[in-house]
């Protein structure tokens, strides 16, 4: 399958003001270090970590709602950090996003019809009432609130959680794009509704033909929903491999501790227990060794004086750990021992 989306050394640094009134400081925080990576057309790709790794950021760089510091993001063929305004406006119609949590997203003063009909409203303003109104009832049936009538007059407070993040993916596929990246769609959302909105994206994928970029802390919900999956920490990007491959075969210390304390992941709507390693991430250091030597278990010299790079193990593939071949045997125990 072609690539719809190419992310190139893209990098986010932000400036910290920190210190007292009279002596202020600036830090540089890296929260996306040199990440790349591409989408094919109708794959979901998954990108985990842990708080504060930068999915956040990536995204939305990526949805161009914030400047990138470095890098490329290519869409389509086209390069979006060196498109104008009017440029991205018209291209935003076919990549649409799916926030955390549908009530701040959805105005609460604007009935359900409305909040759908906006964007036909924008980007189809040349259709009649009668066939924007057509079109927001198909939505909302394809989101299964049905009969969509009972829906449309309703505010959003009228709605349970799961069915305003319905109403939030109506609103982000109404204009039919052909991309949607959402950031941990399902995360403030009761259990008992996250798997429902789960299939919902994966049927909506395979009727409209999406490709999804799915943000998550979760590898359960990761392993459900992607084609492959891209483990992040501390603003880069350790391991990328097919869901598979990652699940069955991690190879970097940091993926092998995530799938390690996720014990069933057929159980993927439960709660999971935080991931327990010692340390904590701080994206205020540039690393001149490996990022994740501070929590390693198996560091060795090298891994303070040298950033891994890359390597590609297998189509799909790769991964940024100086010694995923030696200890990869032995290592999953002591996983299971430090996340115990
Ligand atoms: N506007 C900002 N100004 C300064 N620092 C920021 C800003 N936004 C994010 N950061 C910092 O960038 C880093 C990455 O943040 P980001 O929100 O992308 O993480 P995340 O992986 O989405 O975390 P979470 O899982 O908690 O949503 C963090 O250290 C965060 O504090
Ligand atoms: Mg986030």
């Amino acid at each position: 399958m072609p690539l719809l989306l190419e992310v190139k050394e893209l990098e986010k640094v932000f400036i910290k003001k920190t210190g007292s009134m009279f002596k202020r400081k600036k830090t540089d925080v890296y929260a996306v270090n040199n990440i790349s990576f591409s989408i094919r057309k109708g794959e979901i790709l998954g990108i985990i970590g842990e708080s504060g790794c930068g999915k956040t950021t990536t995204i939305r760089m990526i949805m161009r709602l914030m400047k990138e510091s470095n890098g490329d993001i290519i869409f389509n063929g086209k390069n979006l950090c060196a498109s104008s305004d009017s440029e991205i406006t018209k291209i935003r119609k076919d990549m649409q996003m799916i926030f955390q949590d549908p009530y701040d997203t959805l105005n609460p003063g604007m009935r359900i019809v409305d909040i759908l009909m906006e964007p036909l409203n924008v980007h189809e303003s040349s259709l009649s009432r009668e066939g924007k109104y057509k079109k927001v009832k198909e939505i909302t049936e394809a989101i299964e609130l049905i009969p969509a009538e009972d829906y449309l007059q309703r505010y959003p407070h009228q709605l349970s959680g799961g069915q305003r993040q319905r109403i939030a993916i109506a609103r982000s596929v109404i204009l039919r794009p052909s991309f949607i990246a959402a950031d941990e769609p399902t995360s403030m959302l009761d259990v008992s509704v996250r798997a429902g909105i789960l299939n919902l994206l994966l049927d909506l994928r395979d009727k409209f033909g999406l490709t999804m970029l799915l943000i998550t802390h979760d590898l359960s919900t990761a392993s459900y929903m992607c084609n492959r999956i891209a483990v992040m920490y501390q603003g880069s990007i350790v391991e990328i491999g097919s869901t598979q491959q990652i699940i069955n075969s991690p190879k970097h210390p940091y993926t092998k501790a995530l799938v390690s304390v996720v014990k069933d992941l057929n159980h993927f709507i439960k709660n999971r227990e935080k991931m327990i390693l010692d340390g904590e991430v701080d994206s205020t250091k540039r690393a001149s060794g490996c990022i994740f030597v501070s929590r390693c278990p198996n560091q060795e010299h090298i891994c303070h004086s040298k950033l891994p790079i890359m390597e590609t193990l297998s189509e799909n593939h790769s991964v940024a750990c100086h010694f995923h071949q030696s200890f990869h045997e032995n290592l999953s125990q002591e996983m299971e021992h430090l996340s115990t």
